[in-house]
């Protein structure tokens, strides 16, 4: 039960009529590991993009196109070294097969540690377009010819390295369907996040902090402000929160060019 005086945000905003595009947006995912994305892609608010017609996926085993006779994708590297490349004949011929599947010009994404790093600039950009072919490497990576060849967008999750780039894939496809208009219900809630907010001169601020019942809990109170349903009041303690986070936790931000 509420306690008196209590304010909780309104849902109202849940209630928007919700239509879905007439053309779901298209992904592709090209991967030797395709059973990793099988939950991603069907849970949380990637399921529900789906579910709802924002968006279809479509994962393929870059094996199939292997013309050998054991499938064979990757080989040892010219020169020595350890580890194994994948090879240039599996994934240039399930590109152009995938790429033919449909009329649509696919944006290529090459997951590797060594492209942009993604910020949300990026994602926003990617959000709007109608279909995105996303290339995850493994082990050493790929052969150089067959990335100099497709020319793909190379894409980043950090810096630093993981196994395969069926993880970063994995952070892209949400970071990017999660933007798609009525996916996640209330229309304000990405636009309320860290990243997409600015300040007045367009420089990032991190998000503001959020309270939920109870009210006071293990001795710490849920701010004020928050409670007595002054909406200017919390929307002006909100902005300084963000600023302020902003200047201790992420002072590169402040220095970026808006
Ligand atoms: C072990 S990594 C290969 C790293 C490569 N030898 C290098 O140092 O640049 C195997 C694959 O994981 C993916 N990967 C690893 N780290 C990544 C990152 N930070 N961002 C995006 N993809 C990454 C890429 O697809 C890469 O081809």
């Amino acid at each position: 039960m509420n306690e008196p005086h209590e304010r909780l945000g309104s849902d109202k905003d849940r209630s928007r009529e919700r239509v879905p595009p007439e053309r779901p947006m298209r992904i592709d995912i090209l991967t030797i590991f395709p059973e990793m994305f099988e939950t991603t892609l069907s849970t949380s608010i990637p399921g529900r993009a789906r579910e709802f017609g924002a968006v279809e996926y479509q994962v393929h085993d870059i094996r199939r196109w292997a013309d050998n006779k054991h499938r064979k994708v990757d080989d040892r590297p010219f020169g020595g070294g350890p580890g194994m490349v994948l090879m240039c004949q599996p994934l240039m011929d399930c590109v152009e097969a995938v790429e033919a599947m449909d009329d649509r010009t696919a944006t290529r994404i090459l997951l590797t540690p060594q492209g942009e790093r993604l910020e949300q600039a990026r994602v926003n950009d990617l959000a709007t377009t109608e279909r995105l072919l996303l290339i995850a490497g493994h082990y050493e990576g790929i052969d150089e010819r067959v990335i100099d060849e497709l020319a793909p967008l190379q894409v980043s999750i950090g810096d630093f390295v993981v196994s395969g780039g069926e993880l970063p894939a994995m952070l892209l496809v949400d970071a990017i369907v999660r933007l798609q208009p009525s996916v996640l219900g209330h229309e304000l809630s990405a636009a309320e996040d860290s990243f997409s907010v600015t300040d007045e001169s367009g420089r990032p601020l991190l998000d503001c902090p959020h309270y939920t019942r109870p009210r006071a809990w293990r001795g710490r109170e849920v701010p004020e402000v928050l409670l007595g349903g002054d909406h200017a009041a919390i929307e002006q303690w909100r902005l300084q929160q963000r600023v302020d986070r902003t200047r201790v936790k992420r002072p590169d931000l402040e220095q970026r060019d808006p």
